[in-house]
This record gives structure tokens, C-alpha cells and sequence, in this order.
């Protein structure tokens, strides 16, 4: 990309002044920036700028952004150098031709494109063609690769371009006549060429996809077996496993003391927070019953529990052992006690 610097004086207008459409637009657009941020509202002020002298800024309209803004002048011709957006002098009226030649234009063959201006326009970018209409400059990724190679003309964009098809466009500029931003070929936005190759089926709600049979069941025969080949070989025959254990009571199961059903009626371990009614019914499944039997546990049976639970640490961040505790020596009154509110 090419050096940005301002215009020579030679093409450079003495004064700049908004008109009163564009003055006014500017102020109400300068307001929508909290207090003391105005200086945020350079870009959209300079691009009316822009907008407004033949789509480009010159120094003049840089200063009288600057003096709107309140901002020194070096810092409004940093932006509008800094960003292509802007251009630093007069440009094609017609069109101004800004090619994409970051790398999937230029594989796609945006240097084809380049010298399509060059031979039409001009050999050099930035330089007017001699009737005035058109000028070009090579730009940076414009965020259509999809549709490699591609060039913006002002505030459009034109996608999938050949030579020809730039020659094309060129021309029917030059004529006046219109043309259609987007793809040139035949392609909606970024979809194939040649219109859909994927997801363009007839859309099955579930429940009747589900019920659809396959042509073999539907027939009422049976699917036919896949063919053995001969390279392979014989599945070897499982080896006989012995029946597996039968799954031991709660009661049997390690760790802290189990019950395989609680000892009279069971508590409701729900008034320990942190216990709802499912994983009480959990608790109870692995043989917890009882406050006194949570109150009891050690941080290996805490570990052994949290892992049957599957949600670590949740035991002791809710602190269970010490509520069971006071909920097994003196009920709801104990807990208040310890813990300065009723349980749950
Ligand atoms: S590389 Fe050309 S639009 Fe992105």
C-alpha cells in the first residue's frame, strides 16, 4: 500500500465550509457524543466532509473539522491518513476504483483487475483519468473474499470480477448506465455459483422424518445382509466372562456407615442447604437416611461421597457435616443456634 500524504497545494481548494443541510447534520451528530468526547464524532463529520466536496478532504476541510471539534489539525489529518476510507484528492466522478489486492483477490486475480485501470484510467493510482471520471488505487482486504477477486466504487461494492467483466462495468459507468453492486455472476451473496448444493431438500418435520420407513421395511422385506468378503476373517468367539456381581446394598458399600433402609422414620435431609428433594432421594438410594449419619463423616468419606455424587466439593462449601450436626443434636432450635437462621 502506498504512502498517504495530503494533496499537493496546487489541487488543494483555499476554504471549506458545510452547507447548511450538512452544518446542521454535523452539530446534531457532534451532540450524540457524551461531554468532552466530542472529538469521537471526526469520522462520521469528515466523511460528510468528503461527501459533500466530490468525494474527497481536502486540507481546508480537514481544519474545519478540526476548529468544529475542537481537536489540533494534526490529529484530524492522522485519521483521515490513516484510513482509506478517505481520499486526499480530487478522485474519478464517476467512479473512483479502489481493487482489493490483499492475498485471496490477488490469487483470485486482482492484478488482472489492477491493470484493467491502469490501461483505462491511468498508470499510476491516485491520478485522475484525462476526461476526469474515473481514478483507482489499490486497497486493502474490503472484507468480501468470499467473493474474490472484488473492487468498491464510492459506497458499493462489485464481487467475482474478470477483465471482462470489469470492462464491462467501466463501461456502462462511463455510459451512465446502471449497474448491480454484488456478485457478477450467478450467486446470491456468498452462496454457490449456480444456487444451492447443500441444505436445499425438502424440510421433514422430526416427528414424520421419524415414522418414514426405509424402502426395504416399507416392502415388508428384509434388509439384505452385507456381503462377507473374503479378506475378512472370522470374528474370534468372545471369551466366556464370568456373570457379573450382583450390585451390593447401600449397606455394603464402603466408606462412611450405610444403611439399606433408615431406622424408623428418616430425617429430612432437605433442611440441610444445599440438599433439594432429588438429591435427597440420591442421598437416601446410596444409604443416607439420617443427620447423625452425615454428621459422622471424616473428609475421606466426604471424598468418597462427593465422587458417588459427582459434584465435587459442593459437601463441604455447603458445609453439610456441620449442619447435620446441629440438626442431629437439637433439631431446627440447635441449628438457629449455630448458624443464626432456621435451616433452609
Ligand atoms: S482479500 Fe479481497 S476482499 Fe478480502
Amino acid at each position: 500500500m502506498s504512502v498517504r500524504r495530503l494533496a499537493d497545494d496546487s489541487v488543494q481548494p483555499d476554504s471549506f465550509a458545510f452547507t447548511p443541510k450538512n452544518l446542521s447534520w454535523a452539530k446534531q451528530t457532534i451532540k450524540k457524543y457524551p461531554k468532552g468526547k466530542q472529538v469521537s464524532a471526526v469520522i462520521p463529520v469528515l466523511w460528510r466532509a468528503q461527501e459533500q466536496h466530490d468525494g474527497w478532504v481536502s486540507r481546508a476541510a480537514m481544519e474545519e473539522v478540526g476548529r468544529m471539534l475542537d481537536m489540533p489539525f494534526i490529529r484530524v489529518y492522522e485519521i483521515a491518513t490513516f484510513y482509506t476510507m478517505f481520499q486526499l484528492a480530487p478522485v474519478g466522478k464517476k467512479a473512483h476504483v479502489q481493487v482489493c489486492g490483499t492475498t485471496p483477490c490477488m490469487l483470485r486475480g486482482s492484478e488482472d483487475l489492477m491493470a484493467v485501470c491502469k490501461r483505462r484510467i491511468s498508470e499510476q493510482q491516485h491520478t485522475l483519468s484525462e476526461d476526469g471520471d474515473f481514478s483507482w488505487e489499490e486497497v486493502e482486504c474490503l472484507g468480501a473474499c468470499v467473493n474474490a477477486p472484488m473492487i468498491q466504487i464510492f459506497a458499493d461494492t462489485y464481487e467475482d470480477l474478470t477483465p471482462a467483466a470489469m470492462e464491462e462495468l467501466l463501461d456502462k459507468i462511463a455510459k451512465g448506465q446502471k449497474v448491480k453492486p454484488g456478485p457478477q455472476v450467478d450467486r446470491i451473496m456468498s452462496a454457490p455459483e449456480g444456487g444451492l448444493t447443500s441444505l436445499d431438500g425438502e424440510v421433514v418435520p422430526a416427528k414424520k422424518a421419524a415414522s418414514k420407513k426405509s424402502p426395504a421395511k416399507a416392502a415388508g422385506k428384509a434388509a439384505p445382509a452385507k456381503k462377507a468378503t473374503a479378506s475378512k476373517k472370522a470374528a474370534p468367539a468372545k471369551k466366556a466372562t464370568k456373570p457379573a456381581p450382583a450390585r451390593p446394598a447401600a449397606a455394603s458399600k464402603p466408606g462412611p456407615e450405610r444403611l439399606d433402609k433408615p431406622r424408623g422414620n428418616a430425617d429430612d435431609l432437605k433442611l440441610i442447604s444445599g440438599v433439594g428433594p432429588k438429591l435427597e432421594q440420591t442421598l437416601n438410594k446410596l444409604g443416607f437416611w439420617h443427620f447423625a449419619q452425615i454428621a459422622k463423616w471424616t473428609k475421606k468419606d466426604i471424598a468418597i461421597v462427593d465422587d458417588e455424587l459427582s459434584f465435587k466439593g459442593r459437601i463441604e462449601r455447603d458445609d453439610w457435616v456441620r449442619q447435620a450436626r446441629a440438626l442431629a443434636k437439637g433439631g431446627e432450635a440447635e441449628y438457629v443456634k449455630i448458624f443464626g437462621k432456621k435451616p433452609r
